[in-house]
């Protein structure tokens, strides 16, 4: 079995889009199987670069499938944007098979998130993920499998729209969006198959299976800083919630880590740096949502949260992404500990109140003058670079494989 795992170890924008189209070189299917158009994965490649919010950044790749599997919310709308703005680079047309049991975002799912003020006060991507996750949940949701069904839209979209009017903004036409529907169904009919089935069968036969997690291990709806998490399954766990396809054995369990730390919204970020170093990073590492354009919040690399994200995700491997953007500080921060009280923690709280009130215990590591953009081997990083990647290593206990230099495939060193 070649199934290999890319998830994200912060609060998401760690830089998993790189790393899974730099994997998916030798994959036969990419799959996302998690969240929705909330995500932004960037890829620089030959034909430019290009933000990709559903469609998996491996399957640019000729002769890769891209998988949108059940666990995902798609909205189609912007699917066929991403379609279109593919063809418009003039890059090949990907292969894509969107699963059957996927669920629909409906423009009253944005509206909605707006309306009740989740936008506001978490801080969402406003793409309708949470409220469609919620109509799911609730029983009231759309697969794309239903789009085929006629009636079922019309008395499902009639209902929903109905029932669920948002003060403020202006009523949707449940007319037009039912008929939008019916159209998107005859736009990617061919595209809409039994992704569980597909991807079993492809890791029977020995084919090598790439999953993009989507956001991070913090931003997990049961095991992240809730409520100020997104509405999926981000961890590893999600794999087979969110595909349905029972895997034994992963051959690599990739965790994805940004050299310092970052955060999209509303929510605690113990390790945040509010000060003129918070912003240094802000410009030289260019954090600013690729969904949104929201400024990313930015500190340093919290070790309590990222033991938290090891010990819930097991992973074999880590990739270390953006270390040039620490080249030229003096010192590097790094949060080691909590302090809650007067006393010392080195678990991650699961109270927000606790979260919100732990005040980060710093060791400072030496920083290295030197650009590291051109570095190839680990062997051309100074020895500082060197020391910081492996007290993560140490810390974590587990290899860091990959270190990220910027966004071109080259800029990557790879250790065996
Ligand atoms: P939602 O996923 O739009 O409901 O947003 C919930 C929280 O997750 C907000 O704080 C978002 O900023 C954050 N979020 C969602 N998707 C991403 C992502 O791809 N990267 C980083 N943060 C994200």
């Amino acid at each position: 079995m070649k199934a290999i795992a890319i998830i994200g170890m912060q609060w998401g924008d760690e830089g998993k889009g790189k790393i899974s189209h730099l994997l998916s070189e030798r994959a036969d299917l990419v799959v996302r199987f998690n969240g929705g158009p909330n995500a932004g994965h960037t890829v620089v490649d030959a034909y430019g670069t290009i933000r990709l919010h559903h469609i998996p950044t491996g399957s640019l790749r000729e002769g890769v499938t891209g998988v949108l599997a059940h666990g995902m919310v798609i909205d189609p709308w912007v699917l066929r944007e991403e379609l279109q703005e593919i063809s418009r680079q003039g890059r090949p047309e990907p292969r894509l098979l969107i699963s059957e049991r996927a669920h629909v975002i409906l423009p009253y799912h944005k509206d909605r998130e707006i309306g009740v003020g989740l936008a506001k006060s978490l801080g969402t991507t406003r793409r309708g993920i949470g409220p469609a996750y919620a109509d799911k949940a609730a029983r009231l949701g759309l697969r794309f499998i239903d789009l085929s069904d006629h009636e079922l839209v019309q008395e499902r979209v009639y209902k929903l729209l109905n029932a669920t009017r948002v003060p403020g903004r202006p009523a949707l036409d449940p007319e037009r969006v039912a008929q939008e529907l019916f159209e998107f169904y005859a736009v990617f009919r061919e595209r809409l198959g039994d992704t569980q089935s597909h991807i079993r069968k492809a890791l029977a036969s020995g084919k090598t299976v790439v999953f993009e997690g989507a956001q991070g291990t913090l931003l997990d709806l049961d095991l992240g800083t809730y409520p100020y998490v997104t509405s999926s399954s981000t961890t590893v766990h999600g794999i087979g919630w969110g595909t349905g396809v029972p895997i034994r054995e992963f051959s690599r369990v990739i965790g994805v880590l940004k050299a310092y730390t970052t955060r999209v919204g509303e929510g605690p970020f113990p390790s945040e740096d509010r000060g003129p170093q918070g912003a240094l990073l802000r410009e030289r590492g260019g954090e600013y949502g690729a969904t949104t354009g929201r400024p990313r919040r930015c500190g340093w690399l919290d070790l309590v949260a990222l033991r938290y994200a090891q010990q819930v995700n097991g992973f074999t491997e880590l990739a270390l992404t953006k270390l040039d953007v620490l080249s030229g500080l003096p010192w590097i921060p790094v949060c080691v500990a909590y302090r809650i009280g007067g006393e010392r923690v080195e678990e991650f709280p699961a109270s927000l109140r606790e979260l919100s009130q732990v005040r980060p215990i710093y060791e400072q590591l030496p920083g290295w003058k030197e650009d590291i953009r051109k570095a190839r081997s680990f062997a051309d990083l100074p020895r500082a670079a060197r020391d910081y990647v492996a007290y993560i290593q140490e810390t974590l206990g587990v290899p860091v494989r990959i270190i990220s230099l910027g966004p071109e495939p080259e800029a990557t060193i790879f250790r065996d």
